[in-house]
């Protein structure tokens, strides 16, 4: 049995490349981890041209990719939200495993999960769910390929604004659009996702259902 992580966040050791990899370390199988930016993934083009060889015509990355989903047992996808929905690389991915689908559904019955690393604070109604609109488009994947989507994770990620040097005096800064008027970069601070206790766990359970849905069985009751 073998999982297939994917992190479609650039940022080097990212929050959402380690709560991918709790995932996959927690379901005891053999894993494999994939970094998006390391690899060049086009959008489909709508073509149809995979319809008779279950194969892209586009000659990237997204052939070895497929390549890597369709041998695996099982699928975490990782992404963020840039502007409140999923990130280009990640939707790319998704686009690309399409070749799977015609006359074989290579992807069916496969169990899968999604972590989703958004910077939007808990409970701020005003803002766009930027979570619910990255988990729903790797949810929906899913399921229109006939997977079992077993769950997902929410991270909670950084504002770039945090970090760009400017967050506190720029005029469009997202620290205020984010966390209030009176917020700064040193009150709201730098988000990691070790310091979430409860989506440490979440991601571990995540690849502990995933494991056990292979096994032909649940932890859920
Ligand atoms: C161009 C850009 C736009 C962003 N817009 C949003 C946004 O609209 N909503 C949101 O929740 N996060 C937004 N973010 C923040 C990302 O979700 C955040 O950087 C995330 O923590 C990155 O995850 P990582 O730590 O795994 O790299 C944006 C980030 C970038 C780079």
């Amino acid at each position: 049995m073998k999982v297939l992580g994917i992190s479609g966040s650039p940022i080097e050791n990212s929050n959402t490349d380690r709560a991918v990899k709790v995932a996959l370390e927690a379901t005891g199988l053999e894993t494999e981890f994939v970094k998006l930016v390391d690899y060049t993934v086009a959008p489909c083009r709508a073509c149809l041209g995979c319809v008779d060889t279950n194969r892209c015509v586009i000659e990237d990355d997204g052939i070895l990719l497929a390549e890597k989903a369709k041998a695996a047992d099982a699928l975490i996808v990782g992404g963020f939200t840039p502007y409140s929905s999923l990130d280009a690389r990640t939707k790319s991915f998704i686009e690309r495993l399409y070749p799977l689908r015609h006359k074989h559904g290579f992807m069916a019955g496969k169990p899968g999960g999604a972590v989703i690393t958004c910077a939007v604070p808990e409970g701020n109604e005003a803002l766009p769910p930027a979570f619910d609109f990255g988990m729903n488009a790797i949810k929906f994947y899913m399921m229109e390929e006939g997977m079992e989507f077993v769950g997902a994770v929410k991270v909670m990620g950084n504002v770039p604004c945090i970090k760009c040097g400017f967050g506190d005096e720029c005029q469009m800064t997202g620290v205020k659009m984010l966390y209030g008027p009176e917020a700064t970069v040193a009150s709201v601070g730098v988000n990691s996702f070790e310091d979430q206790p409860g989506t440490v766990e979440s991601a571990a359970l995540l690849g502990r259902e995933i494991a056990a849905r292979l096994k032909g069985k649940s932890l859920q009751a």
